[in-house]
């Protein structure tokens, strides 16, 4: 999350593109405009100008921000993210979702998802939720719709996610949902002048079809 959110990404490349024409029978679709995906406490949704006020009240907290890259800390600045989120979601290089509670039209965060390399077979994500939502269960029931989509839908294989090892919640989210630690990230992240020491988690496809399976089983 610390290195994705918020920071310009690099444009398509010429491989990026041959690459993503051939995949483009199945990520079409989700380059065009994001799915709605509906889970039993959010609706996730591609953002939209209007989220900017929200989203500024929300995620620009002390907080909520002290362990990612900065937000804009203005609501034009949050135009232009948003804006900037639509051109690398038509590219094919990037997802970003809003986070609406069920019965609210208000974005209290957001969901990431970007390619590390061309055809999306890694990715990274991120998160981030206004701190009035943290601990309520709207963090596991965004996590799960936006791996699905990652997984299912764009056709990742191996889904990381980088947390400051100092971020209690951001690492006990993620252990959480299912993720590994695979190591520490040494000096990975600055954040208010002083380098950071960071944990790579990652998911596989695999692992959470199987952990899918699980979930179900419990359910019927
Ligand atoms: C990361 C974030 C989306 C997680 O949402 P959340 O609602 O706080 O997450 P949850 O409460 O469902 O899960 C966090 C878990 O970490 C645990 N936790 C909290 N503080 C902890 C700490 N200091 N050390 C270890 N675990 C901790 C919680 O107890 C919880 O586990 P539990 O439900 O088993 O008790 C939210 O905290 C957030 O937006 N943080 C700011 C942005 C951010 O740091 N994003 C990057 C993360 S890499």
């Amino acid at each position: 999350m610390e290195k994705m959110s918020f920071r310009k990404q690099t444009v398509t490349t010429m491989t990026q593109t041959v690459v993503a024409r051939s995949t483009e029978a199945t990520t079409s679709d989700w380059k065009q405009a994001l799915p709605v995906l509906t889970g039993s406490m959010v609706t996730l949704r591609e953002l939209r100008l209007s989220d900017a006020p929200s989203l500024l009240a929300m995620l620009s907290t002390e907080e909520v921000a002290r362990f990612i890259s900065p937000p804009p800390s203005t609501v034009a600045g949050f135009e232009r993210f948003i804006a900037w989120t639509h051109r690398e979601r038509g590219a094919g290089n990037y997802a970003c979702f809003a986070v609406m509670p069920h019965g609210m039209d208000t974005a209290i965060g957001i969901f990431q998802v970007r390619q590390l390399e061309p055809g999306f077979g890694t990715a990274e994500w991120g998160f981030a939720i206004g701190s009035a939502y943290w601990g309520t269960g709207v963090f596991m029931d965004a996590a799960r719709l936006v791996i699905d989509f990652a997984f299912d839908v764009i056709g990742t294989h191996r889904l990381e996610a980088r947390a400051a090892i100092l971020n209690g919640r951001g690492n006990g989210a993620l252990r959480k949902i299912g993720a590994m630690q695979e190591g520490i990230l040494r000096r990975s992240f600055l954040r208010h002048g002083e380098y950071l020491d960071q944990a790579l988690w990652t998911i596989l496809d695999e692992d959470w079809k199987a952990q899918r399976v699980v979930w179900g089983a419990r359910v019927h």
